[in-house]
C-alpha cells in the first residue's frame, strides 16, 4: 500500500524537443503576414502606376499638340516631328477635334499597333490587367493609348511597351526592398514583445511544472504567481492552487495507505489469534459441562465470523481487481451453478427460480459474473432466511434478458427488503451493511465488478423484497439476428 502514495504522481516527463519553438513559429508568422500583406498593397498600387504613366503621356501630349494646333494647320516639319516624337518617346501623335482626326507628328515606319488602352474606359480590374498585361508579357510590342482632348475631342498617342515596363520593374523592386525592410522591422518588433509576454512566461510555468513534479510535496516548489493581471496571471495563479491543493490530498493519501498498511497488519495477526482460539474451542466442545454445551456453539459462531470478516479485509485490502477476461457463457448454466454453490437451490425453505433463457450468452469474464450473483443471491438468501415465519413464500428469483449489446439481469427476493440504514450506503465498502457480522463489502466488490465490464448496478424499487439490476452491455448484435428474434 505504501507503494501506492509514491506512484500516485506520475514520474517527471522529460520535456519533448521542440520541431519549431514557439519564437520562430510566431517570427516566420509575423513575416509571412507581412508579405501576404505587401502583395495586397501591392497589385492595385502596381495597376494604378501603369495607368499612371500612360497618363503623363497622354497630359504631356496635350500640351504639345495644343501648342501646335494654335500656332498652324499646316503638316509640321520633319525634323520638328521626330524631335517630338523622341520627347515624347513615341511614334506617332494625333488629336481628333469635332469627327476630324489630325496626325501632329508620325515617326517614319511606325510599328503596327498590337493593343489600344483607352484611360477614360478603364475600370479598375480593366487597369489591373492590362498593369499585368505590361510587366509580365511586354516585350516591344507597340500601345496605342487614347485619352481626353479639349472636351470633346481625343487624344491619342503610339508608343512602344519597353519604357513603361521597365518603369514598372524599377517601381517593383522598389516595393520589393521596402516591404522587405518593413516585414523584417515588425517581425523583430512582434518576436521581440511577444517573447516578452508569451514565450518567457509560458516557459517559466513549464520549467515551474517541471520542478514540481519531480517532488510534488516540497512546497517551496509550488509556482509564486508572477502578478501579471492578465490570462497568464491567471493561469499561475490556478496552478498554485492546483498544486497546494495536490499537496494536500498528497499527504492524506500518504496517511490513509499507512493507515491502511496498519489496519491490514493488524488483521492479519488478529486472524491468526482467532484462528488459534477456534482451534481451542472446538476443543471446548466435546466437554461434557451443560454450560459449556450452551455458549460453547455460540462462541464458535462469532469467532467464526471474526475469522471471515478478517478475510474479507484482507482480501480487499490486496485487492486491485484484473480487467475482465471477457468469455461467451452460458448464462442459465453459471446462475444454477450460483444457486448450488450457495445451497439456495437445495435449500429447505427456499424456492429457487431460475429464469434466465437457456439460450441467452453473455460476452463477460466468467468468474467476476459469478462472484456477482454469488454476492447478490448470499445476500438474499440471507434476508430470506431472516424471517422465522414459516407461512412466508420465500422465493429466489434469478432473471435476464437481452437488448441489442446490454444484457439486463435481475436477482430478486420476497424477503423483508432492503433496510433504509444500508440503503443509504449500499455500494461503498464497509459501510452498507446492516447485517450482523457484515462487511459490506459484498455489494461494493459486485458494483466494482460490474462497472469494470462498463456496466451498471443497481437496487430498483420493488414494494415487496428486494431487486437488484444489473445491466452488461457487451458485444454488438448482427442486426440480421435481432430483427429474426423480435419477428418469431
Ligand atoms: N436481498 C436483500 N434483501 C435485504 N437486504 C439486503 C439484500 N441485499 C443486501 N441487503 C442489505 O445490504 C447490506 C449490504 O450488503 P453487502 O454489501 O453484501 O454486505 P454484507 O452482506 O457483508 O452485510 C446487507 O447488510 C443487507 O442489510
Ligand atoms: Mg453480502
Amino acid at each position: 500500500m505504501s507503494e501506492g502514495a509514491e506512484t500516485a504522481m506520475e514520474p517527471p516527463v522529460a520535456g519533448r524537443p521542440h520541431r519549431l519553438g514557439l519564437s520562430s513559429k510566431l517570427l516566420v508568422l509575423t513575416v509571412l503576414f507581412v508579405m501576404i500583406g505587401e502583395v495586397l498593397i501591392y497589385v492595385p498600387s502596381i495597376a494604378n502606376f501603369h495607368k499612371t504613366e500612360i497618363e503623363d503621356r497622354l497630359r504631356t501630349a496635350t500640351v504639345a499638340a495644343r501648342a501646335l494646333t494654335t500656332t498652324g494647320t499646316g503638316e509640321l516639319p520633319p525634323d520638328l516631328q521626330s524631335g517630338l516624337l523622341r520627347d515624347l518617346d513615341a511614334y506617332a501623335l494625333a488629336v481628333r477635334v469635332g469627327g476630324m482626326k489630325r496626325l501632329l507628328a508620325m515617326s517614319a515606319m511606325p510599328p503596327p499597333v498590337a493593343r489600344e488602352i483607352d484611360v477614360t474606359r478603364l475600370s479598375p480590374v480593366d487597369a489591373v490587367r492590362e498593369g499585368f498585361e505590361t510587366l509580365l508579357f511586354g516585350n516591344s510590342r507597340t500601345i496605342r493609348a487614347l485619352g481626353p482632348y479639349q472636351g470633346t475631342g481625343e487624344i491619342e498617342v503610339v508608343f512602344s511597351e519597353t519604357g513603361l515596363k521597365k518603369a514598372m520593374l524599377g517601381y517593383s523592386r522598389n516595393i520589393l526592398i521596402l516591404s522587405l525592410v518593413i516585414s523584417g522591422v515588425a517581425a523583430i518588433l512582434v518576436y521581440v514583445s511577444l517573447r516578452r509576454l508569451f514565450v518567457r512566461p509560458m516557459q517559466r510555468l513549464g520549467t515551474a511544472v517541471k520542478r514540481w513534479s519531480e517532488d510534488p510535496e516540497d512546497p517551496s516548489r509550488i509556482i509564486v504567481p508572477s502578478g501579471r493581471r492578465d490570462e497568464i496571471g491567471d493561469a499561475e495563479f490556478q496552478l498554485a492552487a492546483m498544486q497546494r491543493h495536490l499537496q494536500d490530498v498528497l499527504k492524506q493519501q500518504r496517511r490513509l495507505a499507512e493507515l491502511g498498511l496498519a489496519v491490514s497488519k493488524i488483521n492479519h495477526d488478529l486472524r491468526n489469534l482467532l484462528a488459534s482460539a477456534q482451534l481451542m474451542s472446538d476443543r471446548l466442545v466435546s466437554l461434557p459441562d451443560p454450560t459449556v454445551q450452551r455458549f460453547a456453539p455460540k462462541l464458535l459462531g462469532s469467532l467464526d465470523r471474526a475469522i471471515t470478516y478478517c478475510q474479507a479485509v484482507l482480501a480487499y485490502g490486496k485487492a486491485q481487481e484484473a480487467p475482465p477476461a471477457r468469455r461467451l457463457i452460458a448464462l442459465h448454466r453459471l446462475a444454477a451453478d450460483v444457486g448450488d454453490v450457495t445451497g439456495v437451490s437445495a435449500h429447505a425453505s427456499i424456492e429457487w427460480v431460475n429464469q434466465v433463457p437457456p439460450d441467452l450468452e453473455v460476452d463477460a469474464d466468467p468468474d467476476q459474473l459469478f462472484r456477482v450473483l454469488l454476492n447478490l443471491v448470499r445476500n438474499a438468501a440471507q434476508a430470506l432466511e431472516q424471517s422465522g415465519d414459516d407461512a412466508l413464500v420465500r422465493r429466489l428469483t434469478i432473471a435476464a434478458g437481452r437488448t441489442g449489446a446490454v444484457v439486463r439481469i435481475t436477482v430478486s427476493d420476497t424477503g423483508p427488503g432492503v433496510p433504509a440504514k444500508a440503503r443509504e450506503n449500499l455500494f461503498k465498502p464497509f459501510q452498507g451493511s446492516a447485517r450482523r457480522g457484515g462487511t459490506g463489502l459484498g455489494l461494493a466488490i459486485a458494483a466494482e465488478l460490474v462497472r469494470a465490464h462498463g456496466g451498471h448496478i443497481a437496487l430498483a424499487d420493488a414494494a415487496p423484497g428486494a431487486v437488484f439490476e444489473i445491466e452488461i452491455p457487451d458485444r454488438p448484435v448482427p442486426l440480421g439476428e435481432v430483427r429474426r428474434s423480435r419477428a418469431s
